[in-house]
């Protein structure tokens, strides 16, 4: 009876939420509002005049949207302006809708026809990107496809607009270089998500990216390390007289060339000058940057930094700062900071301002006698000095200054926004002050961290799977909304040496991302999710981007009970059973399928580990040393 009562509720539940007729879609971020329509799917006419209003950015967004549909299709399309659709046509209208918000569309898709309205060319881009996902997945093929059955849509009525208007993704490109046609690839990924922001990571200890015209050792000498190849941290310094020849850097015609491309796809370009500490590339190439003589070089790698652990404060062997001490800085900081306010249309400029190691500065007789002259009690202060003369000069560039949450110590400057990463509070503190806040913070949004169990990942010091980095939530209670602008996730690059393993620690995490910054909170449902995440998957292979499978993997946590080994397993999507051995060999699904927490037999030297879903093997064969899992459990 129960079976019986079960089979009819789900019947009718399907059919209420979408007809027979239509498709089932999975979009990422779910839209604000979706609505299935009960008439059949809209088949692809071959051949199709597309209607758009008389406006440049709209004209460039649909003829880029036919190039897409001509290059999977092999269909093809004209466009013609004008204001009423026509039956069976895809029409494209700007209106003047007050109850659409910004950035917002509406998107309709019939048996009839296809129509995308919007107030601006923003909306109508994401419109769009809508439209392109209700397609089958192989439209994101830059190679001729063929769907049985002919190309079709579903039918959906869909109102949609963004949660907030700061959706991130930081690349850093000083650590590993990216080319510019790789950075539009990463442009290209992203908009299909709704991402509006490509904060970049210009600067650091291994590599300065940014051409500054006024200051040619920059890129000189700045842009090149010697090449190492291992684990960061753990690189070998540079041998006496060995040539640097590993980087790159962006010319200005580059960084021109990088706005537009951005710029035309709504995306606006942050770029980030990270001073006063991570400047290992600046000193090298004017030493006289520092307060600690000596012979500097940009870093492959190797470890000059110390993070002691258990509470003490991170040290440098090698002065890796830009001396607040030293008037003249201040007119180097203003030359590279005209370049970049130059270069960059967007309003903001970040200027890092993280991880300061100031055990050189506490020696310094030149920082003693500017916190004298300042009155400044303290290394926070000194700092807080350095972070408000920044300010002044960017503000003087007409732009506003955002900073990391250490800009924090030792007194915000007075006009700063903060990007809060080490937790929230550094943007809670941040917005009760009144200041504004983007959330970026460890816990969900840092996708160089490993997105699975260590034993299977490439070794970073964190982790975050997708089920965590899917519960951010960017507005914490208590602050006032318009002060929290949006969010991002932040792609640290130490140990991402190319543009396939960059995609691989995004993709998937960006999409909890996209979704915790573009749709409704009420609507976050990991398993719902998770099923989208799956379905994209297949758009990212047709693609050729490159994504982490880790959410097949099983779990891993490790216990001890005496001297006795403990393993508990468990998946985090639904539907997998888990297959496991200890006698060395491979398990495949006739190997005993994981029930409860296992003991690990007295004298076994691994256990070997392996997803499956509906008798197909899906995650990838994990293997970990017993001795490893005594380390996990604390045994000696
Ligand atoms: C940071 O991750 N150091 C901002």
């Amino acid at each position: 009876m129960k079976k019986i009562v079960f089979v009819i509720t789900l019947v009718s539940f399907a059919a209420c939420s979408f007809s027979q007729t239509t498709a089932k879609v999975y979009l990422i971020p779910e839209p604000f509002s979706m609505v299935y329509g009960n008439d059949p799917t809209f088949f692809l006419p071959q051949k199709a005049v597309i209607i758009i209003p008389k406006n440049e950015e709209v004209k460039k967004i649909v003829g880029d949207f036919v190039k897409q549909i001509k290059k999977a299709t092999g269909y093809f399309f004209t466009t013609k302006e004008g204001t009423i659709a026509s039956p069976r046509s895809i029409f494209f209208s700007l209106v003047n809708d007050k109850t659409i918000p910004k950035e917002g569309y509406r998107l309709k898709t019939s048996a009839t026809g296809i129509s995308v309205t919007a107030n601006e060319p923003a909306g109508i881009f994401y419109g769009v990107q809508t439209l392109l996902q209700l397609f089958p997945k192989e439209i994101a093929s830059d190679q001729r496809q063929t769907i049985q059955g002919g190309w079709n849509i579903p039918s959906v009525t869909i109102e949609d607009h963004p949660r907030f208007g700061w959706r991130g993704l930081m690349l850093d490109v000083s650590r590993h270089f990216f080319t510019v046609a790789e950075v539009k690839d990463y442009i290209d990924q992203m908009v299909k998500y709704k991402f509006n922001l490509l904060h970049l990571h210009l600067v650091d200890d291994q590599g300065w990216r940014i051409e500054i015209k006024s200051l040619p050792k920059l890129t000189e000498v700045g842009a090149w390390r010697v090449e190492r190849t291992g684990t960061f941290g753990r690189l070998s310094k540079p041998d006496p007289g060995e040539k640097a020849t590993y980087g790159g850097f962006y010319t200005h015609e580059d960084i021109k060339e990088l706005v537009k491309y951005a710029a035309d796809r709504f995306v606006n370009i942050l770029p980030e000058i990270d001073v006063p500490g991570h400047s290992l590339a600046a000193v090298a190439s004017y030493p006289e940057l520092s307060c600690t003589p000596g012979e500097y070089y940009v870093s492959p790698g190797d470890q000059f930094m110390i993070w002691p652990g258990g509470g003490q404060h991170f040290y440098g062997t090698l002065d890796n700062t830009i001396c607040p001490a030293i008037e003249k800085n201040y007119e180097f900081l203003d030359k590279v900071f005209t370049e970049v306010a130059q270069l960059f249309p967007f309003g903001y400029i970040h200027m890092g301002g993280d991880e300061t190691a100031r055990n050189f500065w506490e020696k310094s007789e030149q920082i003693k006698a500017l916190m004298k002259k300042e009155n400044l009690k303290d290394l926070d202060e000194v700092q807080s000095y350095f972070v408000k003369r920044v300010e002044k000069i960017i503000n003087s560039k007409g732009k506003k200054m955002i900073g990391w949450d250490e800009i924090l110590q030792g007194g915000l400057a007075p006009n700063a926004a903060v990007m809060s990463w080490r937790g929230m509070k550094g943007g809670i503190e941040a917005a009760k002050m009144g200041h504004e806040v983007v959330m970026s913070p460890t816990d969900f949004a840092y996708i160089d961290y490993m997105q699975g169990d260590a034993s299977i990942e490439p070794p970073v010091y964190a982790s975050l799977r997708l089920k965590k980095a899917y519960q951010f939530e960017p507005l914490p209670e208590g602050v006032d909304a318009k002060l929290i602008k949006g969010g991002q996730a932040n792609l640290w690059t130490e140990q991402v040496y190319n543009v396939r393993h960059a995609q691989y620690m995004t993709w998937p995490r960006a999409f909890a991302i996209a979704e915790a910054l573009w749709s409704p909170k009420e609507k976050r449902n990991w398993s719902d999710f998770a099923k989208r995440v799956e379905h994209h998957f297949g758009r990212l292979e047709t693609a050729n981007v490159k994504y982490s499978p880790a959410i097949y993997d099983p779990i891993i946590t490790v216990s001890k009970k005496d001297t006795t080994i403990l393993v508990k397993l468990d998946t985090e999507i639904e539907g997998l059973s888990i297959h496991y051995s200890f006698d060395n060999s491979f398990p495949d699904n006739y190997y005993p399928v994981y029930k409860e927490q296992l003991t690990v037999p007295r004298d076994a030297a691994t256990i070997k580990l392996i997803t499956y879903r509906n008798n197909k093997s899906i995650g990838r064969m994990m293997v970990l040393t017993i001795a490893e899992l005594k380390k996990r459990a604390g045994i000696k």
